[in-house]
């Protein structure tokens, strides 16, 4: 049903004009009480709900702004989502959820959409930060654009994440103070700024006290970390986020490797499985759901701000969440049957 067809039956039912029922709509204080009540009365006996976006588009923007994540299936994502929506919702706003899966194409198809829906800004994740990607053309067409957990330099957009060099020291020191010679970084596409940095900050850690190699990954899955298991050949494994380490974790353990007796492991993230796992994992800890807020509330500041907006980059402070995937083995406890 098209909006102007759910408008014209309205009118029929209440004896008025398409403008009276506009009226009541959008501005009810022109309206008559008893007309307008009239009114009321058929929208309920019709069902009918207005079409917000066509109303938003011609009224030239919409109340939706869009958050374009990098992996929906990653509870990461999942908790950047919810903070996002609550502050939205705080400004009745709604948040429109896009997966790009890593693949540039779908983020170039996605930012196409976004763009033709008018949403009036947009939280991402970027696979293609090339300076002519789609997204650059976004922000020069004048779309708010706020990137979520990753740094930028850049003056023409605000951005939010956290100190991934740190987060990559944090895990190298832990390892090394817990003995570690050799030590493999499990990362997925170096083309993520995030995994570049990670790495990054594992290799000053850990320079000149351990041996660090490097296992690549097409992506940050659990299926990529478990095929990645069978390359390891070292005593500990710093994984680029969580879902890669808990790959890693069921990889080895098929294998009979023992986690940490013969190969401890840390992940990123410290989403809510790594502690739920069945060697609870060391993680590095990021704020999920304040980088949503905060990467949200920057963003709604722009759009409704009347050109005072400042943009800023705001970063957050990793944390080493240590459990026994990395830290001291669970000392055995006899079975229940004493045996
Ligand atoms: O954003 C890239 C990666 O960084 C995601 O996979 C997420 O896990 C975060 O750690």
């Amino acid at each position: 049903m098209s909006n102007t067809t759910g408008i014209k039956e309205v009118a029929r039912r209440a004896g008025v004009s398409i403008g009276t029922v506009s009226n009541v709509l959008n501005r009810p204080e022109l309206v008559a009480s008893s007309t307008r009540q009239r009114v009321l009365d058929a929208i309920t006996e019709l069902g009918y709900v207005r079409n917000d976006s066509a109303r938003q588009l011609r009224a030239g923007h919409s109340r939706q702004i869009a958050l374009v994540v990098l992996d929906v299936t990653n509870p990461f994502f999942t908790d950047v989502v919810r903070g996002a929506e609550a502050a939205a919702e705080e400004h009745g706003v709604m948040v429109v959820v896009c997966n790009s899966g890593e693949d540039a194409g779908r983020e170039h198809r996605h930012l196409d959409l976004l763009e033709e829906q008018r949403v009036r800004g947009v939280l991402i994740t970027p696979v293609d930060e090339s300076p002519n990607s789609r997204l650059e053309l976004l922000i020069q067409r004048g779309t708010p654009v706020v990137l979520v957990d990753r740094g930028s330099g850049r003056h023409s957009r605000c951005s939010v994440a956290v100190d991934d060099l740190l987060g990559g020291r944090l895990a190298g020191e832990h390892l090394v103070e817990q003995g570690h010679q050799r030590i493999t970084f499990v990362g997925g596409p170096a083309s993520i700024t995030q995994v570049r940095d990670r790495h990054a900050g594992i290799a000053e850690a850990v320079a000149g006290r351990a041996e660090l190699s490097v296992v690549p990954t097409p992506n940050l899955t659990v299926a990529a970390g478990r095929a990645a298991a069978a390359e390891i050949d070292a005593t500990a494994v710093f994984c680029a986020n969580d879902l890669v380490a808990l790959g890693v974790l069921q990889g080895l353990t098929q294998r009979g490797i023992r986690v940490p007796q013969d190969v401890a492991i840390v992940g990123y993230d410290d989403i809510e499985f790594a502690a739920a796992a069945a060697v609870p994992l060391s993680s590095v800890r990021q704020p999920r759901e304040q980088l949503g807020r905060t990467a949200t509330a920057l963003l709604l500041e722009e759009i409704e701000d009347d050109g005072r907006h400042e943009h800023r980059h705001v970063v957050f402070q990793p944390e080493l969440i240590v459990r026994e995937s990395s830290g001291r083995p669970r000392t055995r406890r006899p079975s229940r049957k004493g045996r």
